[in-house]
């Protein structure tokens, strides 16, 4: 309902007054809350992460509303954002999902349906607590035996693919191969090894660099694309793998290209 001219003639002197005041009392409820929030999810990582045992998944909550301006660090938005770039609209599945946070605030709302599992019941139990959202199944599965049935134009494996050994990924990628339509694409992200090692237990396998990753993928599909970007503290490999069109290449429906010669 809108008012009439008069009436808002009359009222816009007085909140434009009050705009001001207003704006300064949010400001300082959010600095509050803003704080508050930080120090709960800082205590939270301590005691996850900190505390034996260590966890095999990371709660984005923290890094939402703590660790990513503690750290000025966008690596984990990086990778929905670089997930997303693969999606097709249609059924997706996300392979160890973790905590959740991807499938619902990535995934969900440019798909049809998110199915996204994980073999830690604690993660599943978090992500349906936290990162519930209508189109999005969470299921408790161990991928290496019981990875769910179906057709997907996409599939994410987004930090997880370290989990398993060799042996693992070249089974699973069969398996992934499967349950993909002709054209559709397999998209994730992982980490190189450092100088120094490993660097979560957790881990099976850190790859060597960008070849290392292209040979377990190339065996598979047609057209496969792996990128890196670099942080002080971590080098990570992006893939997109698929028979089909992949991001950014020739016949991607969501780029419009132009060559000018010369
Ligand atoms: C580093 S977390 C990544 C979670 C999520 N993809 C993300 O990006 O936040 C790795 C996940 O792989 C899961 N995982 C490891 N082995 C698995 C398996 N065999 N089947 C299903 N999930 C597995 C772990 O439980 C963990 O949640």
């Amino acid at each position: 309902m809108s008012l009439p001219a008069s009436i808002k003639k009359i009222i816009k002197p007085a909140v434009m007054r009050l705009k001001p005041v207003l704006e300064s009392i949010f400001q300082l409820e959010s600095k509050i809350s803003r704080f508050w929030a930080g120090s709960a999810h800082k205590r939270l990582m301590f005691v996850q992460w900190a505390l034996p045992p260590q966890p095999e998944c990371f709660d984005h909550h923290i890094d939402l509303y703590y660790y990513w301006l503690a750290s000025r660090n966008p690596l984990w938005v990086e990778r929905g954002v670089f997930g997303s770039l693969a999606l097709k609209g249609g059924d997706v599945l996300e392979l160890a999902c973790g905590d959740g946070f991807n499938a619902r605030n990535f995934y969900s709302l440019r798909s049809k349906e998110v199915i996204a599992c994980d073999f830690d019941p604690k993660a599943i139990k978090t992500a349906r607590k936290k990162n519930s959202a209508p189109n999005v199944k969470f299921l408790l599965a161990d991928i290496r035996k019981d990875m769910p049935r179906g057709k997907f134009e996409n599939i994410v494996w987004d930090a997880a693919i370290e989990h398993f050994t060799p042996g693992e990924i070249n089974k699973l990628m069969a398996e992934i191969k499967n349950r993909l339509v002709a054209g559709g694409i397999l998209s994730g992200y992982t980490i190189v090894e450092r100088k120094e090692g490993k660097s979560l237990s957790h881990h099976e396998y850190e790859f060597k660099d960008k070849q290392d990753l292209l040979r377990f993928l190339t065996p598979y599909f047609k057209h496969v694309t792996v990128f890196e970007t670099i942080y002080p503290s971590r080098h990570n490999l992006y893939f997109w793998a698929s028979d089909g069109t992949l991001p950014f290449r020739d016949g991607w429906s969501f780029m419009a290209t132009e060559h000018i010669n010369g």
